[in-house]
């Protein structure tokens, strides 16, 4: 997820261009970078950083008068963040220049496709392809050599372009990341979300998918999906930038709830290959390695640890792998075992995490082989792991992590996967429906977030009034539990547990009493009559059961006070959906007890303090 804006109008682009992507900057953060057209030529400044850096570069430089221009903030997902990752990218000879937001899934073909014609590339990224490929498609017409260029790009985008030869328009396109305009007295402008537009207009244009506009200073001519002129109607919105930098929603936290959806499916498309077999960019264990490998030691803090509890049941049952799962801070002290044959994981949405960076150390010090699960490109953990995978959730704000935690539970059903099938597990229609399920949980998530959102807010009302609550299940439940009960921890501030629910007659029952509200989490199939047993003994002390289970097991749950269902999906992937009415719970509970939710007293996004 980056942020792209453009201006063409009567004054001087620049001063636009910085404002925009100040307002962009929740939306990526690690580079950026503006062009604008000068005496013919395209000008491009650029630089690793934030947008601050960028305004300090452009300071430095002579003061462009152009009236025309483009600009990014990036968010890395292909390549480091540094000068020549930064965006804009340019073709070979300076003919066009391209600020993107997406991912361009079948890069790495096109590159080489590119490369075997004499193109050269300078950048690590995906959107270099782009610029290539216009000047490759070049015919002499702006919209229909763009028209040509996007119709080659598997996956998502959103596209500012400039061309030398057009040195007054701007020439606009998305598909499955968003883009919108605005027109007012001082110009045109374009922008990844509207909160960079309502200083200037509040009358939103919004580009469909595979629609194109050409934006020149007397105004926007809109081109549908076939390329044909077509009329567009703005909508008038009434919102200020901070609500549009939360897309309507009262809290970061939220919006990245609801954001799942996507971030679980820009983890999973691009490591699914065309032969329907999963595959990472950055791994670097060979397939002999991965079948001699004896035993995994996942690693992690908070919620990462909790996603780490996932893997271990599903990379156990598929790819038949002891997996030791370990808290990095108490990994770190004690003398661990490590030889070649380990795989050790370690976990982080920010790849800065002192006690799991401190972890990965130790563990290279010992030759083991080390794979991270990192969300930001090329942090520290990312970049001292001997392979990495990156979780796709984009900028996470808010400090309880949601969206982030769902894409590494993601990465970890793909890792699954990839094991099983290089040690000759999972082969043929078995790995086909495998990946088929992989696949269809982005739009299981959206039904889920869609059914229960409502439920969830009625029935946090049960918990504010709360000091204790109780959180019990087994197996991947279990593990769901954990993290349930750190978010409602989290934020809402109420004291509450998570028990291996067979653990509870050995002390901890006796804590329940009339009236304590237990959360039975019981979607995993293989062990829900053991998990019912257990809610009729809290419900025989008197407990309030708040049960989540399957659709399927509706009627055995007649003891219950409150039950959640959700949609039946393959029982390894369990999790991905039981944890989405945990979380909109920690989030209502804490929203109607007055908290301050996406900043939580004491806490941080990222725990760099030994
Ligand atoms: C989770 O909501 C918390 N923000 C916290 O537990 C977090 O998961 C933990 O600090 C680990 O952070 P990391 O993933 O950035 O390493």
């Amino acid at each position: 997820m980056c942020g792209i804006v453009g201006y063409i109008g009567k004054n001087r682009a620049v001063p636009y261009l910085l404002e925009g992507l100040e307002k962009l900057e929740y939306r990526g953060y690690d580079s950026a970078g503006i062009a604008t057209v000068e005496n013919g030529a395209l000008r491009v400044l650029k630089t690793k950083g934030r947008v601050s850096s960028l305004e300090s570069l452009i300071a430095s430089e002579h003061r462009s008068p152009a009236n025309i221009g483009i600009g990014h903030t990036r968010w890395a997902t292909h390549g480091k963040p540094n000068n020549a990752n930064a965006h804009p990218h340019e073709s070979q000879s300076g003919l066009f220049c391209v600020v993107h937001n997406g991912v361009i899934e079948n890069y790495l073909t096109l590159k080489t496709d590119l490369q075997a014609e004499g193109f050269v590339f300078r950048s690590e990224t995906d959107t270099e392809v782009i610029a290539h490929l216009l000047e490759k498609n070049y015919d002499g017409d702006f919209v229909s050599t763009v028209r040509k260029t996007t119709a080659m790009l598997e996956g998502a985008y959103a596209l500012c372009i400039l061309c030398r030869e057009f040195p007054d328009q701007i020439v606009c396109t998305r598909w499955g990341s968003p883009l919108v305009l605005g027109q007012c007295d001082e110009g045109c402008f374009i922008a990844s979300d509207v909160s960079a537009l309502l200083s200037h207009t509040s009358d939103i244009f919004y580009l469909d998918g595979h629609e194109t506009v050409l934006v020149s200073a007397n105004g926007m001519t809109f081109f549908d999906k076939f390329g044909v002129p077509t009329k567009k109607q703005s909508r008038h919105l009434d919102l200020n930038v901070s609500a549009a930098q939360k897309e309507g929603y009262d809290h970061f936290m939220l919006k990245e709830i609801m954001e799942q959806p996507r971030a679980v499916g820009d983890t999973i498309r691009g490591r699914i290959t065309k032969e329907g077999k999963i595959a990472f960019e950055d791994f670097h264990l060979s397939d002999d390695e991965v079948r001699d490998l004896q035993r995994i030691t996942i690693i992690a803090c908070g919620s990462a640890y909790h996603a780490g509890a996932v893997g271990k049941y599903v990379i156990e049952k598929l790819a038949r792998l002891p997996v030791e799962i370990d808290i990095a801070s108490e990994y770190r002290y004690r003398d661990p075992v490590l030889d070649p044959h380990t795989l050790v994981i370690l976990i982080s949405q920010s790849g800065e995490t002192a006690d799991t960076l401190a972890a990965l150390r130790l563990a290279n010090e010992h030759g083991a082989k080390t794979l991270c699960i990192v969300n930001v490109v090329s942090s520290s953990i990312a970049n001292e792991g001997g392979s990495v995978i990156y979780t796709h959730a984009g900028p996470e704000i808010a400090v309880a992590t949601t969206k982030a935690y769902a894409a590494q539970v993601a990465v970890l059903y793909l890792l699954a996967g990839y094991l099983a099938e290089k040690r000759g597990l999972l082969v043929g229609e078995d790995l086909a429906s495998y990946v088929r399920d992989l696949l269809a949980l982005p739009e299981q998530i959206e039904k889920t977030l869609a059914s229960c959102k409502a439920q969830m807010e009625a029935f946090s009302q049960l918990f504010i009034p709360l000091e204790h609550a109780y959180f019990i299940g087994r197996n991947l439940d279990y593990a769901c539990a954990m993290e349930a009960s750190l978010k409602l921890k989290e934020i809402s501030y109420i004291h509450s547990e998570a028990y291996a629910a067979g653990e509870l007659k050995h002390g901890t029952i006796s804590l329940i009493e009339k009236g304590t509200l237990v959360v039975a989490l019981c979607a995993c199939s293989a062990v829900f009559p053991k998990t019912l047993s257990n809610i009729k003994e809290v419900k025989a002390r008197g407990a309030r059961v708040l049960a989540v289970a399957t659709e399927g097991e509706n009627t055995a749950l007649s003891e219950v006070d409150f039950k959640v269902l959700l949609p039946n999906v393959n029982p390894l992937f369990s999790v991905t959906l039981e944890v989405l009415p945990m979380q909109l719970l920690g989030y209502y509970t804490a929203k109607n007890r007055g908290c301050d939710i996406d900043k939580p007293r004491n806490l941080a996004k990222s725990v760099t303090v030994e």
